[in-house]
């Protein structure tokens, strides 16, 4: 089996919304893989990167994840504890992307994201969804959008959570979490070949949602 639907992008393109409304609309499950590079970042710590291969490959061991519920509500756990507020923070997203450039942590994590995928069809986002974890599946996105127009979205949805939120300081972040995800040796973001690429700069999420459901339907 493979999942429906990969979305694939850089942070801040609105991946985590529209995978969840299309999971809701299609009827099945949401894998957001991003969370499953920050709960081993948040649990290894910000060590994980200097550890001797063998080590952080031992301790990856140790970590399970598993996914229930329906739709956009679906729920990832790891070691059975569904995973929390506590990995959305940029710091978090930092190390994530960090430890993204191991091999050892992206072949585990590709490992147990096709087993989630082999247990039920899945709108999975992420960033080497179309080109590397599904290379079969039987849609494939690349959203898109200007590195500016996703700080001021991210900054956005700071603020409507009541969150502090400065312009540059989140640019800046997103850019070099862009950089380190585009240039690193194994799995780099880019699109699949067989990907269809949206441009969201100009668009909204119900532009956006149009389109994908126009290809899927199509
Ligand atoms: O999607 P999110 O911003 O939560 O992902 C956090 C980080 O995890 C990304 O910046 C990227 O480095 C890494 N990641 C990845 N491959 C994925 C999903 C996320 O390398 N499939």
């Amino acid at each position: 089996t493979v999942p429906v639907v990969t979305l694939d992008g850089p942070a801040g393109v609105g991946k985590t919304t529209l995978a969840k409304r299309l999971a809701d609309a299609l009827g099945v499950a949401y894998l957001d893989t991003g969370a499953m590079f920050r709960t081993l970042a948040w649990k290894l710590g910000p060590g994980a990167h200097e550890l001797p291969e063998g080590d952080l490959r031992a301790r990856l061991e140790g970590f399970c994840f598993a996914l229930s519920g329906a739709g956009g509500a679906s729920v990832l756990s790891c070691n059975g504890v569904p995973v929390g507020e506590e990995i959305r923070t940029e710091e978090v997203a930092a190390l994530a992307s960090r430890i993204a450039t191991l091999p050892v942590v992206r072949e585990r994590l590709k490992a147990a994201q096709q087993a989630l995928g082999a247990s039920c069809a899945l709108v999975v986002e992420g960033r080497d969804m179309g080109t590397v974890v599904f290379p079969t599946a039987r849609h494939k996105f690349f959203l898109d959008a200007t590195p500016e127009e996703r700080a001021r979205r991210r900054c956005q949805q700071l603020e409507a959570q009541g969150q502090p939120a400065d312009l540059a300081t989140i640019a800046a972040q997103i850019r070099e979490r862009d950089d380190m995800d585009r240039n690193r040796a194994v799995a780099p973001l880019r699109a699949a070949d067989d990907a269809v690429t949206v441009d969201t700069t100009s668009l909204d999420i119900d532009g956006v949602f149009a389109e994908l459901t126009r290809h899927i339907n199509a």
